[in-house]
């Protein structure tokens, strides 16, 4: 191999190649104690043990070794508000009342593009700061949320997927538009971005209740005109917010029964929450390929109540892991896993350390109908990744010192591990974030 545009990582490696609840463990991932991960113009070019590539490689190249440090693919976060921010943290209510008391308000502010593009900047390095390279985010019902949150993205290369929010009803006015202007700008909006480099359009109406029948019906419109865009939204979050789609739309059977009757569930199309679901629901989900984002840290802190990821995983529904700041209270994939794992011990069930981080990565990517560009480093995928330190914090390095095996670091670092457990992102083989402080 030769060229200037090789780079090449050496560390402990692990990427996923499968489900660890479909294949079992073992054969659910690829691990090199000493591995290499060897990058070309962007993507990977071969992963595997340092005693079989590095041989091969010109004897002058240059080779970055992150030593006590694991490589995994870049994080996915399949559900975050970029524009809450600010907000993150608001004491006291749950789901309806907090919109209205701080949600609401604070988006109100992104009819500003300066006010936007400031938190798009400070967002998306936030995410770089823990990791994570690839994200589903919803902006305000302001195009220039949107304009300024991918032009922020594409100066930083990240796979992002975004889109303006569709709200005609049961909102303040401040934050509403109409069908027909909420179609003509997302309209705009696609034309501008969809498909530019590694940015992808998101149709996103907020929730069902601040939908109309029509705008729903111009969401379904855009689907059909644009079939390669996503959807996203909230489903089944909160049980007063079920009670109230029941009364808005007494024609459908069920909430999901909204969104399916204006044509808007699929594979690109993405469910937050999805806590109070039907056993019928969970297998139209299944049956549409839709997917869902598991949001933990907002879950508990809205008091909305438990996932059932057991049933998801019967029901072969693809999941990904969601932070959903503002209501979500971290950044960090490995804070929502630590929160994911202690929703299943309530319910008796055992979130693996192996099947949680393969939902930060290639689970999150596959429930974004992503798996052939990012998720995993088989050969020709986008090589981001991230490098987590094993001595990030003193306690971090004294814990795993009793570890031996990977499955048992992975939990450790999950547990204990936040953005301090960051050394460094990269985003298409090339560094994005390098953590400035020295530890142990
Ligand atoms: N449902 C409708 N809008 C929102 C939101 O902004 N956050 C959460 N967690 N749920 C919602
Ligand atoms: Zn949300």
């Amino acid at each position: 191999m030769t060229g200037n545009d090789l780079k090449i990582y050496r560390a402990e490696i692990l990427h996923f190649l499968a489900d660890p609840a479909e294949v079992g463990d073992a054969d659910s991932y690829e691990y090199f104690p000493d591995g290499v991960l060897i990058v070309k113009n962007g993507q990977v070019q071969a992963v595997g043990p340092s005693r079989d590539l590095l041989p091969n490689l010109p004897p002058e190249s240059e080779v970055v070794h992150h030593r006590d440090c694991l490589i995994l693919p870049g994080f996915v976060d399949c559900h975050v508000h970029y524009p809450q921010t600010e907000m993150v943290a608001a004491y006291g209510e749950q789901l309806l009342e907090w919109l209205e008391t701080y949600t609401f308000p604070t988006e109100r502010e992104f009819a500003d593009a300066n006010k936007a593009r400031k938190v798009a900047e400070i967002f998306l390095d936030e995410l770089l700061r823990n990791g994570t390279t690839t994200a589903m985010a919803v902006a305000t019902v302001h195009t220039a949320s949107v304009d300024a949150f991918f032009s922020a993205a594409r100066t930083r290369r990240m796979r992002m997927i975004c889109g303006k929010v569709l709200m005609d009803r049961n909102a303040p006015e401040y934050l509403t538009d109409t069908p027909e202007r909420g179609y003509r700008e997302s309209k705009e909006l696609i034309e501008r971005w969809h498909g530019k480099g590694r940015l992808q359009y998101a149709v996103t109406p907020r929730f069902a209740p601040t939908c109309s029948d029509a705008q729903l019906a111009k969401a379904g419109q855009l689907l059909r005109e644009h079939p390669d865009l996503y959807l996203h939204t909230h489903l089944a979050e909160n049980l007063d917010e079920v009670k109230w789609v029941k009364k808005l739309f007494p024609q459908c059977s069920g909430y999901l029964d909204v969104y399916a009757h204006f044509d808007l569930l699929g594979k690109r199309s993405i469910f937050a929450h999805c806590i109070h679901l039907t056993d019928e629901e969970f297998k139209l989900l299944h049956r549409t390929g839709s997917g869902i984002a598991f949001c933990p840290t907002s879950n508990l802190f809205l008091g909305s109540g438990l996932f059932r990821l057991a049933k998801a995983e019967a029901e072969a529904i693809n999941v990904g892991l969601g932070t959903d700041t503002g209501a979500g209270t971290s950044f960090s994939l490995l804070q929502t896993i630590n929160e994911a794992y202690k929703t299943q011990q309530l319910q008796k069930h055992r979130l693996s350390p192996l099947k949680s981080l393969y939902l930060a990565t290639l689970g999150g990517a596959r429930s974004l109908d992503l798996q052939e560009r990012i998720g995993n480093f088989l050969p020709g995928k986008e090589a981001d990744f991230v490098v987590l330190d094993y001595r990030a914090t003193p306690i971090l390095d004294l814990r795993l010192e009793r570890c031996t095996q990977i499955a048992d670091k992975l939990f450790v670092l999950a547990m204990l591990g936040d953005d301090r457990a960051v050394k460094a992102t990269y985003v298409l083989g090339d560094e994005a974030y390098f953590r400035n402080y020295c530890t142990v």
